[in-house]
């Protein structure tokens, strides 16, 4: 950040290369490296005393002073040893002195001076003893604070001054300090010399070298960084090092590799029973169940006994083992099937992947004895990889035992060695199947159902276990149910619609064949008809009943109330008034490309002008399509005004005149005091001109860098209010910018802002800080929001993220967003979570919006109305700017954590920002209870909305209650 050399943490953040103490008491230093305690020898001193003085606690404060006030003339030099600079170019020497005014000794008038100057001079060595003050080059005079003598108590004392000065950049190996006096009382009582550098760091598991940051304060040091032990990276880890010493814009990051987790900033070994099997800030994970590790930094944890992973199972999973035997074989037989039905086993293994197998055996009385069935027996759908707990078998002998073994597997069967576990039936194919059962009737039916009952077989050949039903509409499905007797009731069906019927009987041999088809419908009895008829007329009678009681009331009222015709009418005029007006004010932009012929277009907007009516007086720029000048238009019967003139260089193409028109075409449609005003148009003769307005002042950016820091914040505030007032013009116009830059706004004689350079996609051609992005379009990168870089979705929203960034600009005087970092990494950064840090100076309130117009969620940015009604209300109290963001920065416990930033505009107008007014009340009660967040906002998508702003804003609510801010 730039203010960390204003909190206490800067220590950590300069390097101390020298210091020069006379006296202990103030000594500041924290890493001397060439002091002098005692009295210097190695300085040379002309005319300044080592002199030692006490403190109020007896201790002695070494000082060097001068005090030759009398005579005039004084030239009296100071200087320290030879000081390397290290690695700094540029460096800070900070003065502690004491300085008597003039005024606090008599007669001397004249001779008296209340400055000393300060030089240095660079050198690759120490010169030895020769001291040349003609070598040395002057830093600046350094005076004391405005008051530097004070009273107390009737005597006289001196206060202790401290003054830092910059000096850079050094090129050599060293350099000298001098003090030169030229007739002031001064005791100079500690110098200290320092740099300052970006600290090593660790930011997302990668480290960051000691950094030197750029002497010149406006650019930034990219450093890679490099990952921490047992990490790997992922994106390039990067940080910027800034001018005073503080690290920027974290970007990329590595990851503890297989094995390792992170614990405070670096990669530790996953514990014995511990795993890590991939590379990611995930936390070890305990062994999955039956497995097991005894060595540290583990990837993979081993199974127990008897257990397995299955090649594809991932290492997160569970080790298994093979599964029990199927259980509760059963067989349903009839003449020319059987069925093989059974149970899951108990013990699937712990895995889904079960699969069985039937293996056919044929055995004598002797089970020992058994052969593998031939080849004449046939499984239905198969005899292995069975993933159903059926199979059918047919071709098979009657009069045969057949013996089935069914065995279940999974994933890791193959790799135990243990023996197989499978259940056998033993069928004698000697039973005789159940008959065909008898007609089918049908009972009754609804709308929906239908009941059906039949003879039981003649001949069941044994108990009967149940009956199947099975019923289509159309044969391409089926559905099916099962009755214990011989009569069913089938629900569900679809009205008035026919359905095949079957049934057949199951016995323990088997299935019978089913019935023959039964075509029957479901539909209603002439009861249940009766009873729904009567609702119909029911509901058909209260309709009529009730629109009938609806027209003679009307014509009641149109008969007995005519003098109220009248007022209606009155009433229905002014509606109509009002409806106009609203029409009116909502006049929407018209896209001059819808028209067939664009130049007609231009004179549905524009004027045209008499050439003899504009004098031009000079250039004062180049546009794309040619000179833009200065010069003044003459209008008949009125004063003559300063306008600016946009030229269409000779040579062009239609396309380019069309192009440079289209711009004329917008303006026109414009009215506004924040939009650049058009006066006309010269079409008819050459040179092709478009007039405007003249702003004395030219685009704002090179405006604000050319009166760096010269304006109040109020002043500042009123050029956003202006930007944005335009802006909510153009939007509820319909019109969306794409280029809202602070280049593209132009500054008149009263400080005025209007909003210029229209023209859609041609403004983004002209841009010279537009780029081409992956989809092809050329876009200003800094400034535009992301879904409109992404995927070129431009909206007012995307106009609101680039007012953020303008606001930025004005804040800043003119800085370049996002400084020299590249496009690609802006957007990575963006992508990330980084947003601009405040401008030095920035009220908070003012970079809170900015943060408002750069939420990812293009929804929740405000609009420009609310923005006008933010800045209004800023400038109505311009109390609330006060609050720098720099004040109110939370410092972190440790070092090289990056300080919070607890923003606090005031929830009330937060609130109303995001049209969230309505919960002031709730929420003033709220802060007393932050941490339960009970604030009664009971839609989702209101909630939503306020979360959504807090962490946008960062606002975090418990550092708040911590810290005592007020909100
Ligand atoms: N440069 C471009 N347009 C201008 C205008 N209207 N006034 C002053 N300078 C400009």
């Amino acid at each position: 950040m730039f203010f960390l050399l204003l909190l206490p943490q800067w220590i950590s953040t300069s390097e101390t290369i020298g210091a020069y103490t006379w006296g202990s008491r103030v000594c500041v230093c924290v890493c001397i490296i060439r002091i002098f305690l005692g009295f210097p020898t190695l300085l040379f001193s002309f005319q300044w005393d080592a002199i030692t003085e006490m403190d109020e606690h007896n201790r002695p404060i070494h000082t060097y002073q001068v005090c030759n006030v009398m005579e005039p003339n004084q030239n009296n030099w100071l200087q320290t040893n030879w000081v390397s600079r290290d690695a700094a170019q540029k460096i800070y020497v900070e003065m502690k002195f004491t300085l008597r005014d003039c005024n606090s000794i008599p007669w001397v008038l004249g001779t008296c001076k209340e400055t000393f100057n300060l030089y240095y001079v660079e050198s690759d060595e120490p010169h030895g003893v020769k001291f040349k003050p003609s070598q040395y080059t002057k830093i600046d005079t350094i005076a004391a604070d405005e008051s530097f003598t004070q009273m107390d108590l009737g005597d006289r004392i001196l206060k202790l001054n401290t003054e830092v000065r910059e000096v850079g950049p050094i090129n050599k190996k060293g350099f000298y300090l001098a003090f030169q006096d030229i007739g002031a009382c001064i005791a100079l009582v500690s110098v200290r010399v320092y740099y300052k550098k970006c600290p090593f760091t660790v930011r997302n598991l990668a480290m960051f070298p000691d950094t030197i940051p750029r002497v010149d304060s406006s650019s930034l040091v990219e450093v890679r960084g490099s990952c921490v032990k047992s990490a790997e990276e992922r994106d390039t880890p990067k940080l910027y090092c800034g001018a005073d010493g503080d690290w920027l814009v974290p970007l990329g990051r590595c990851i503890c590799s297989v094995g390792y987790e992170e614990l405070d900033g670096s990669c530790h070994a996953c514990r014995p029973g511990f795993y890590k099997a991939f590379a990611g800030n995930v936390k070890c994970s305990k062994c999955p169940p039956h497995s097991l590790t005894h060595i540290e930094a583990t990837s993979v944890c081993q199974c127990e006994k008897g257990y397995f992973r299955a090649e594809k199972d991932p290492p997160t999973m569970a080790c298994t083992r093979p599964p029990s035997a199927p259980r509760n074989v059963v067989f349903n037989i009839n003449e020319t099937a059987l069925m093989l039905e059974w149970s899951p086993p108990s013990d699937t293994g712990g895995r889904k992947d079960l699969t069985y197998s039937v293996v056919c055996k044929k055995c004598g009385s002797d089970a020992s004895q058994c052969e593998v069935c031939g080849g004449g027996i046939r499984f239905v759908p198969r005899h292995t990889g069975l993933t159903n707990s059926s199979v059918t078998v047919l071709d098979f002998v009657s009069h045969v035992n057949y013996t089935f073994e069914i065995e279940a597997t999974n994933g890791v069967s193959e790799l135990s060695f243990s023996p197989k576990q499978f259940t056998a039936i033993t069928v004698t194919t000697d039973q005789d199947a159940p008959t065909l059962i008898g007609m089918v009737r049908k009972d009754w039916a609804s709308q929906n159902s239908i009941a059906l009952s039949w003879q039981e077989p003649d001949f069941p050949h044994g108990a009967i276990l149940d009956y199947e039903i099975k019923y289509y509409e159309k044969q391409l499905s089926y559905s099916s149910t099962r009755s214990k007797a011989p009569s069913v009731i089938v629900t569900g069906l679809k009205p008035a619609t026919k359905y095949i019927f079957h049934i057949r009987v199951r016995t323990a041999a088997g299935y019978s064949g089913y019935t023959s088809p039964s075509s029957l419908c479901a539909s209603l009895s002439a009861s249940d008809m009766a009873a729904e008829q009567g609702q119909i007329l029911v509901i058909a009678t209260a309709a009529v009943g009730g629109f009938t009681l609806l027209v003679i009331l009307t014509l009641f009222f149109l008969i007995t109330v005519p003098s109220k015709i009248k007022n209606l009418r009155i009433i229905f005029k002014s509606l109509n008034h009002i409806y106009r007006a609203k029409i009116r004010r909502l006049k929407t932009y018209i896209d001059p490309d819808t028209y067939e012929d664009p130049s007609l277009a231009v004179h549905e907007f524009a004027k045209e002008i008499d050439p003899s009516r504009i004098r031009i007086e000079r250039v004062i720029g180049a546009g794309e399509f040619g000179e833009v000048c200065s010069g003044r238009l003459k209008t008949p019967g009125k004063r003559e005004i300063p306008v600016a003139i946009k030229t269409l260089k000779g040579g062009y193409m239609d396309r380019q005149r069309r192009d440079f028109l289209r711009e004329a075409s917008i303006m026109g449609q414009f009215d506004h005091p924040n939009i650049i005003r058009l006066e006309g148009v010269v079409t008819k003769s050459k040179p092709v001109m478009i007039v405007v307005e003249y702003m004395e002042n030219g685009s704002l950016d090179s405006f604000l860098r050319k009166h760096d820091g010269h304006f109040t914040v109020i002043q500042l505030v009123g050029m956003l209010r202006g930007i944005a007032s335009g802006m909510k013009y153009l939007s509820d116009m319909g019109y969306v910018h794409r280029d809202l830059a602070a280049r593209n706004i132009l500054v008149n004689s009263n400080l005025m802002c209007k909003v210029s350079d229209f023209g859609l996609s041609r403004v983004l051609e002209d841009d010279p800080e537009a780029a081409y992005t992956t989809s092809g379009g050329k876009i200003p990168i800094r400034w535009t929001a992301p879904e409109a870089i992404a995927y070129r979705k431009f909206s007012s929203a995307s106009d609101a993220w680039s007012y953020g960034i303008v606001m930025w600009e004005v804040m800043s005087y003119g800085e370049r967003p996002y400084w020299e970092m590249s496009n690609q990494d802006v957007i990575l950064s963006i992508e990330e979570g980084y947003r601009l840090p405040a401008p030095m100076g920035c009220p908070a309130s003012l970079h809170q919006l900015m943060l408002h117009c750069w939420q990812k969620e293009r929804n929740l940015r405000p609009k420009f109305s609310d923005i006008v009604s933010f800045l209004d209300k800023l400038i109505r109290n311009p109390s609330t700017l006060h609050t720098l963001v720099e004040d109110i920065l939370v410092m972190p416990d440790s070092p090289g954590e990056v300080p919070e930033y607890p923003l606090f505009v005031s929830v009330s107008d937060w609130l109303d920002s995001i049209k969230m007014g309505q919960y002031k009340n709730n929420f003033m009660a709220a802060v007393y209870n932050l941490l339960s967040l009970q604030i009664g906002v009971a839609l989702i998508g209101h909630q939503r909305r306020i979360v959504s702003s807090l962490q946008t804003l960062r606002l975090h609510m418990m550092h708040i209650q911590e810290k005592g801010f007020h909100v």
